[in-house]
C-alpha cells in the first residue's frame, strides 16, 4: 500500500510524461502556466489511491484518466476564476488577469476536450462505463457553477438548496475521481458505489471548509484573496449559515452588508461580515459541519465490505482533505 509521499510521486511523474503542448502558444501557454502553479492534485491522487487498493502497479490505463480529472478541475478553476471575478490563485495572477477574458475561456474549452482524450485512453472494455460516468459528473458541474451564479443575486438561500448547489459544483467530482479508481480497478459496483459515497460527504466537507477559509484562511497558505466570497455576495456556507443564527436585526445588519457596493466599500465589507460571522459563531460551527460530513463518509465505508487497512487508508487521505489549510 502507498503512503502519502509516494503517492505525491507517482501523480508528479504522471504530469511529467504529459504532453499539454500545441500552437499557437496563445491557447498552450496558459494550460502550462495553470498546470505549473502548484494546484494540490487531489483528484487524480484520489483517483490513483483508490486503484492501488485494488491493483499493483500504475499502467497508463488508470495514469491518463487521472490526469484528465486534474485537467478538467483546473479547466473549471480557470472558467471559475472568471465567472468569481477572482485574481489570484494559488498566490499567482489567475488566467483571465495574466493574459485576458477571451484567453481564459479558450484555453479552459480546449482543456475540456483534453480531458475527454486523457479520459478516453483506458482499458477498452472501460470505456463505456469510464465515459458516462465521466460526463455525467461534467455536467453536474456546471449545473452546480450555474446555480452558485444564480444564487449571488438573490437576498437567501436556503441550507438544503446550498448544499445540493456544492454537491453538483464540487462534491460529484471529487466522488468521481474516487469512483474513477474503483472502476478501472475493477473494484465491482458495491465497493466502487461505496467510495462514491464516501468521496462525496469528503468533497462536502471539502466545499464547506473552502467557504470557511474564504473568511477564516491565511491568504499566505490559501493562495486566494481573503473575503472574495463576501465581495461578490456569495451563498457560502457561512452567509446561509450566519443567517440562520441570526435575529432581526442582525439579519438587517447582514442585508446592509449585501448592499455595500465591492467596488468602493469593499474591505468595509469585507471586515464587517466577517465580525458579524465571529459574533454568531459561524466559524466553529462550520469546522462542526465538516466533522459531520467527515464521519456520515466514513460510514459508506464501514458498511461497505472494504476492508479494515483499505479504509484506513481512504480515511487517511479523506482526512487531508477535509482539514485542509489550502
Ligand atoms: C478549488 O479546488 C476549488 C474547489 C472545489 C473549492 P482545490 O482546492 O482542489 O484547488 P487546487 O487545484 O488545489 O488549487
Ligand atoms: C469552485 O468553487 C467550484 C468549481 C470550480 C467547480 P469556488 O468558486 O468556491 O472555488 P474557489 O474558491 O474559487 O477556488
Ligand atoms: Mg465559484
Ligand atoms: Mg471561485
Ligand atoms: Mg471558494
Amino acid at each position: 500500500m502507498l503512503n502519502f509521499e509516494e503517492l505525491d510521486k507517482v501523480t508528479a511523474r504522471a504530469f511529467d510524461f504529459a504532453d499539454l503542448s500545441g500552437t499557437p502558444g496563445e491557447l498552450y501557454e496558459p494550460i502550462k502556466y495553470m498546470m505549473s502553479i502548484g494546484g494540490k492534485r487531489l483528484r487524480p491522487k484520489f483517483c490513483l489511491l483508490v486503484y492501488n487498493l485494488f491493483r499493483e502497479g500504475f499502467p497508463e490505463e488508470i495514469l491518463n484518466p487521472a490526469i484528465g480529472l486534474e485537467i478538467f478541475h483546473e479547466f473549471t478553476l480557470i472558467h471559475d476564476d472568471i465567472m468569481d471575478k477572482s485574481d489570484m490563485r494559488r498566490g499567482m495572477p489567475t488566467v483571465h488577469k495574466k493574459w485576458n477574458g477571451n484567453v481564459a475561456i479558450l484555453s479552459g474549452d480546449v482543456m475540456s476536450i483534453m480531458a475527454y482524450r486523457f479520459m478516453a485512453r483506458t482499458y477498452p472494455d472501460m470505456l463505456p462505463e469510464v465515459l458516462s460516468l465521466f460526463s455525467d459528473t461534467a455536467a453536474k458541474v456546471c449545473e452546480g457553477q450555474q446555480y452558485d451564479m444564480n444564487y449571488e443575486s438573490l437576498e437567501s438561500v436556503s441550507m438544503p438548496d446550498y448544499l445540493k448547489m456544492i454537491g453538483l459544483k464540487t462534491a460529484v467530482l471529487i466522488a468521481c475521481s474516487a469512483k474513477m479508481g474503483a472502476v478501472i480497478a475493477g473494484a465491482g459496483s458495491r465497493i466502487s458505489e461505496a467510495v462514491y459515497n464516501y468521496a462525496y460527504n469528503i468533497g462536502m466537507a471539502f466545499q464547506i471548509m473552502d467557504d470557511y477559509l474564504d473568511s477564516f484562511g491565511d491568504v499566505s497558505v490559501f493562495g486566494k484573496k481573503i473575503g472574495k466570497d463576501i465581495l461578490c455576495n456569495k451563498k457560502t456556507w457561512t452567509l446561509i449559515k450566519a443567517m440562520e443564527l441570526s435575529d432581526a436585526g442582525t439579519r438587517a445588519e447582514i442585508g446592509r452588508i449585501l448592499g455595500m457596493p465591492a467596488e468602493t466599500r469593499g474591505d468595509e465589507k469585507i471586515s464587517a461580515m466577517i465580525a458579524v460571522y465571529k459574533r454568531l459563531g459561524v466559524d466553529r460551527a462550520a469546522l462542526e459541519e465538516v466533522e459531520k460530513y467527515h464521519n456520515a463518509g466514513y460510514g459508506f465505508l464501514t458498511e461497505s465490505g472494504i476492508g479494515k487497512k483499505e479504509t484506513m487508508q481512504l480515511t487517511a487521505f479523506g482526512d487531508m482533505l477535509a482539514e485542509r489549510i489550502r
